[in-house]
């Protein structure tokens, strides 16, 4: 064939990981510290029996070191969001997700907010499972799947464009801020430790010039 066909690029998406030095055993505790304090938590995208998700946090009592690394992620999204645009952004709320065995979220979006993002407090030793999910969108994990589209030929390279799904392993002390319309899911903890994340969004303040 002598005709040039140009493969190009559409829509890219940002996100970002930022390394973060907390003091890790201490956030361990107090997340344990804000179970014991409100145990029936909440259901939204944790699934499976041991999935724990607090209710928004609001109250900064006995939680010193939770108080801190909130200051440290609003600064890392503020720096992140005024790299390219003008504005402050303001914490919208946050929650922890403490997984046991058998327990994800999953896929779903931030709806109503600009940039959501996790910390990671603890990972089990041995993890198995508990990676973190992004998807291009909704549909697309059908839509790009091998049954649909058919299967690779034998000796092609995967490219990072023809995974549906990008995989985080996640680290203690990890930091993932993402755009809050991306899709995002969490596997199943199959791992005998908990894992623990702490997620939250912020929103840009309109009212300022
Ligand atoms: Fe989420």
């Amino acid at each position: 064939m002598n005709i040039k066909i140009n493969p190009k690029f559409l829509f890219p998406t940002q996100y970002w990981e930022v390394e973060l030095k907390e003091s890790i055993k201490e956030l361990q505790n107090e997340s344990y510290i804000i179970k014991k304090n409100d145990q029936e938590g909440v259901i939204k995208s944790n699934t499976g029996l041991n999935g724990y998700h607090s209710k928004d946090i609001r109250n900064f009592e006995n939680i010193p070191k939770i108080n801190k690394l909130m200051f440290e992620i609003a600064n890392c999204v503020n720096s992140i969001h005024q790299v390219s645009r003008r504005g402050k952004l303001n914490l919208a709320n946050f929650w922890i997700n403490i997984s046991g065995k058998g327990a994800s979220n999953s896929p779903h979006v931030h709806s109503g907010n600009n940039y959501s993002g996790v910390f990671f407090i603890k990972i089990p030793k041995e993890m198995s499972g508990g990676r973190f999910l992004f998807y291009r969108n909704f549909n697309d994990a059908a839509l790009n799947s091998m049954a649909y589209m058919g299967q690779f030929k034998d000796g092609y390279k995967m490219q990072s464009y023809d995974y549906p799904i990008i995989t985080i392993p996640p680290k203690e002390n990890m930091l993932l801020v993402f755009p809050s319309w991306v899709p995002h899911a969490v596997e199943t903890n199959l791992s005998d430790e908990d894992r623990i994340s702490l997620s939250f969004n912020f929103i840009l303040n309109r009212s300022l010039p």
